[in-house]
């Protein structure tokens, strides 16, 4: 591939008792959960930036406004897909993901394959291509605190 542009994603997101904890696609057992307009799938906001960034495309407000009742509740599933299809129609590849999620509790890792499939499937690439990290904050800060959730995401594309 003669052609490469990278993009870094970023998200942030509330914790608040009695909403679902859906991370990369996944639903994760926990009686707290992330605030947010949409799903609030902190992993599948980054990376849908990450995506949106390699290829200059703006953020994902710009394509999904939080102001918008249509995307209320939605599932972010829908957000990735959306960018993949941008990136496409640039004529890009998506070379590979990786991330990380930082979260006090509760623990990820027996998370791991079932967000990396769902993410590879979201995306339409082989599941080797989908990397997935989990840190805590030490107890340090709002994350550390149990106040909110961050995750952070690298995309790679390629074309000829
Ligand atoms: O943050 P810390 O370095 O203590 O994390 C150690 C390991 O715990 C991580 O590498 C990850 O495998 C796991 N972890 C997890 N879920 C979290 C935070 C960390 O599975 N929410
Ligand atoms: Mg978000």
């Amino acid at each position: 591939m003669s052609q490469v542009r990278t993009g870094l994603g970023w998200d942030n997101h509330r914790i608040r008792s009695g909403r679902p904890l859906i991370v990369g696609g996944v639903r994760i057992e926990s009686d707290a959960g992330l605030e947010g307009h949409s799903d609030a799938d902190v992993l599948s906001h980054a990376i849908t930036d990450a995506l949106l960034g390699a290829a200059a495309l703006g953020d994902i407000g710009m394509h999904f406004p939080d102001s918008d009742a249509q995307w209320a509740g939605a599932d972010s599933q829908q957000f990735l897909a959306h960018a993949c299809a941008l990136v496409r129609e640039g004529g890009w590849e998506i070379v590979n993901v990786d991330s990380t999620v930082i979260l006090e509790r509760p623990k990820l890792k027996e998370y791991r394959e079932r967000m990396r499939a769902q993410l590879a499937a979201t995306m339409g690439i082989e599941v080797e291509r989908v990397s997935v990290k989990f840190k805590t904050a030490e107890r340090v800060g709002p994350v550390g605190q149990g106040q909110s959730a961050e995750a952070q995401a690298v995309v790679t594309l390629g074309r000829e």
